[in-house]
């Protein structure tokens, strides 16, 4: 390089500052509100000095974003974020982003079906995400009561018919284990992003240029069951008690979404909280989150 293009060049790294962080809120949950993500991007603002942060509005305002959050179907929240992120300048040289409960796999597919429309996508935080959808309801798996397992046997009914996937959310990601095959041919949301009845390698290709993948899971979560779905893992296939961890499903052992491949190459970290359902630390956010992966040039 000739020496007046790499003076150029170091002064675009310095005045670069630091990445960009895009956040996708849960169910129930909004973009900006101060006790909601807006009380998230404070803080990484306030952390991480001239870091912009784009916390996810779907919708023309709050009520809007929290009610797309259970009855806008992901397929087309994926496909306005991508056309959101895409026109934003701020962006331009790439991002971190981070997901929260169902923000986790939504954000999963912006990076699977949008990535390569987008400035790279360094790493892919999840907290509490349901990688291979739940099957239980908020609370159920702690009590342990016999009506739950009851309850979800009947949602299995409902949560494949295609209006129900078409006007809840939370259906495009219902799992049932005891019939797999239904799942896969009916979730029109999840089983498609995991490749499960066909493979896209688009998918593969956008996952695996992710620096890393960072699955967060909260040992006493209460709302998400299985658990396990936050590190990707899930009942085993026809049954509904005994669990299996990524590395021991078919969608790793035949690599549908390169999931092995990234894990071999150092990319998937896992993560645990001894908490519930997202509960966690300043300390811990700063001392894991921020200084390993948004800001290490701080460190
Ligand atoms: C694979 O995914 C890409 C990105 O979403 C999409 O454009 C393409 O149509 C998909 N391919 C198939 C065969 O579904
Ligand atoms: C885990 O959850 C149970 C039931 O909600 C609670 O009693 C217990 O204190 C929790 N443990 C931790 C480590 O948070």
């Amino acid at each position: 390089m000739n020496r007046w293009l790499f003076i150029l060049f170091i002064i675009k790294v310095i005045s670069a500052g630091p990445t960009p962080v895009v956040l996708w809120h849960g169910m129930g949950d909004t973009c900006c509100m101060p006790y909601s993500l807006g009380y998230i991007k404070h803080f990484l603002e306030q952390q991480i000095p001239g870091v912009y942060v784009h916390s996810i509005r779907v919708g023309d305002n709050t009520v809007e974003d929290l009610e797309n959050s259970y009855f806008m179907s992901p397929n087309e929240q994926v496909q306005d974020v991508c056309d959101m992120l895409v026109k934003d300048p701020k962006l331009q040289s790439g991002f971190n982003a981070i997901g929260f409960s169902q923000g986790s796999q939504f954000l999963r597919a912006l990076v699977q079906r949008c990535g390569h429309k987008l400035p790279p996508i360094k790493n892919l935080i999840t907290l509490g995400g349901q990688h291979q959808g739940v099957y239980g309801l908020p609370h159920c798996g702690a009590i342990q009561h016999r009506s739950c397992d009851y309850v979800r046997k009947l949602l299995n009914y409902a949560a494949y018919y295609s209006w129900v996937q078409n006007s809840l959310v939370q259906a495009t990601y219902w799992h049932d284990p005891l019939d797999e095959k239904t799942y896969k041919k009916k979730s029109e949301f999840l089983a498609d992003i995991n490749n499960e009845l066909t493979i896209n390698q688009t998918y593969i290709d956008n996952l695996n240029s992710l620096e890393n993948l960072v699955l967060v899971k909260f040992t006493n979560d209460s709302i998400v069951q299985p658990r396990e779905t936050e590190w990707f893992g899930f009942y085993a296939p026809g049954q509904a008690k005994k669990l299996q961890k990524l590395q021991e499903t078919e969608l790793y052992l035949q690599d549908r979404l390169g999931l092995k491949k990234m894990n071999e190459a150092g990319k998937l970290v896992f993560l645990s909280l001894p908490g519930d359902h997202l509960q966690f630390t300043q300390d811990w956010f700063i001392n894991v989150i921020i200084k390993k992966y948004l800001n290490p040039a701080a460190e």
